[in-house]
């Protein structure tokens, strides 16, 4: 057995200095399903409009998952996408990290089904619970097991499927939330670049600005906490939006400062996409104009722990980064929690497109469970929208308020 590693060996020779190792992001990937709920949907079924919608929140539709579709589907496809980018085998995972708050179940973890899913034999597999902050931890703490050399492979997956936890009677949420998945590969090299600094903060005294009230030990579920909505988000707007504001600046400023950079060396900022005027608030508060900042939130709301790794997934395939550039990806949700890392790009962009196209959903399976089986999932009021034929609504100027709505057009509330 040889000693200490700072020992200097008897005949005098000096050991190699430890390999630095470094997290780069070698794949990435996403899935949305195909269903679009647009802002017309959403007139029909709570009292709101699309003018409001889209200026107090840039958002124009939002995704909606089919039956057969979980938050583990999900991101079984998009962490496979992410897998075929990086041009590694399913088995060369070491540790899949997925990032939601709304798991299939309360156990096991979601990442245990889709580590069955993608076909890994050998990962450590866990949930990250940091609400929307979710896939930034996750991808921090992937960037640490990379970095003490405990992991060579880390998938981490922020996956949602917001819309079964939705209240369809409140339109102060409902309009917001859409489902999704994306997913990254880190990589362990001894190359410079890829995961630099992290900033992750949380503010408890926030906790109750976003909740879902029942269900857990403190309020289990029973038909009376059904009768109360208690299963559902809950939100302070103003307040979560006050918080938004003031923290995701400072939470991306603080990661880029421990990077050794400013802000002006960053090329692309992908913040959460929550809200485009919270958006315009952090350009703001960098300083910079809005053409750094990445934002898809017209398209699909805001899909919780999903939204950054969908959006750097298009990012990366749209051409918006190259390698050498500097990308931060800076969340802020509930807990209330943020978090920033700042990433120099290594990894060929032209890459992306065929990890996508290499995955069918098709050929994904959720191993299920035996001799049971769930109620519909879909809520009743979303069922009834889903169900029309076809995306595209009539005008809505053809509706007469108060009018009955042609029978092939059933309203639902
Ligand atoms: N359509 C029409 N009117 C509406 C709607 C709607 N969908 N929702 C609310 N209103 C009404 C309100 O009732 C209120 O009416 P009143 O003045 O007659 O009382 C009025 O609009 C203004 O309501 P506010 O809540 O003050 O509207 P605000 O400008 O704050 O915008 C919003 C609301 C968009 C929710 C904003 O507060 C926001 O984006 N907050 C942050 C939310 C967020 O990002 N949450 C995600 C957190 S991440 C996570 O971890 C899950």
């Amino acid at each position: 057995m040889t000693g200490p590693a700072s020992e200097t060996p008897r005949n005098g020779a000096h050991p190699a200095p430890p390999v630095r190792l470094r997290a780069h992001v070698t794949g990435w990937g996403r899935y949305v399903p195909s269903h679009v709920l647009t802002n017309a949907d959403l007139e029909r079924m709570v009292d709101t409009n699309d003018e409001w919608i889209t200026t107090r929140t840039g958002i124009r539709e939002r995704r909606v998952a089919a039956a057969d579709e979980t938050t583990a589907s999900m991101g079984a496809v998009a962490g496979l996408r992410a897998i075929r980018t990086a041009g590694i085998s399913p088995d060369d995972i070491d540790l899949i990290l997925l990032a939601t708050l709304t798991p299939d179940y309360w156990m096991p973890s979601t990442a245990a089904l889709v580590k069955e899913a993608i076909g890994n034999t050998r990962a450590a597999a866990m949930d990250v619970a940091a609400a929307c902050s979710g896939f930034v931890y996750g991808l921090a703490t992937g960037q640490a097991w990379i970095e003490s050399g405990l992991a060579r492979h880390v998938l981490v997956i922020g996956a949602e499927l917001l819309t079964r936890f939705l209240d369809y009677s409140d339109r102060s949420t409902c309009i917001l939330f859409g489902d999704g998945a994306g997913a990254v590969v880190l990589s362990a090299s001894d190359q410079p670049g890829g995961a630099l600094g992290v900033e992750l903060t949380t503010e408890p005294q926030g906790a109750y600005m976003i909740w879902l009230p029942a269900g857990g030990s403190k309020s289990p579920p029973s038909p009376e906490t059904i009768a109360r909505g208690e299963h559902f988000i809950r939100m302070e707007g103003r307040e979560t939006y006050r918080f938004a504001t003031k923290t995701m600046a400072t939470t991306a400023l603080a990661s880029i400062q421990k990077s050794g950079l400013t802000p002006n060396d960053v090329q692309l900022f992908i913040p959460h996409q929550a809200n485009s005027r919270i958006i315009e608030a952090v350009a703001k508060g960098l300083g910079l104009p809005m053409d750094r900042m990445f934002t898809n939130v017209q398209k699909y709301g805001n899909t919780s722990a999903a939204s950054i790794p969908i959006a750097l997934a298009e990012a990366v395939n749209e051409g918006r980064l190259r390698v050498g550039d500097r990308v931060t990806l800076v969340a802020f949700g509930a807990g209330f929690t943020s978090g920033g890392v700042t990433i120099e790009w290594t990894a060929d962009p032209l890459r992306g497109p065929v990890g996508e196209a290499a995955v069918d959903p098709r050929d994904v399976h959720v191993r299920l469970p035996v001799d049971w089986d769930s109620v519909d999932p879909i809520p009743p009021a979303l069922a009834a929208v889903m169900a029309r034929p076809g995306p595209v609504d009539p005008p809505l100027d053809d509706v007469v308020p108060g009018e009955p709505e042609p029978a092939s057009q059933p309203t639902a509330r």
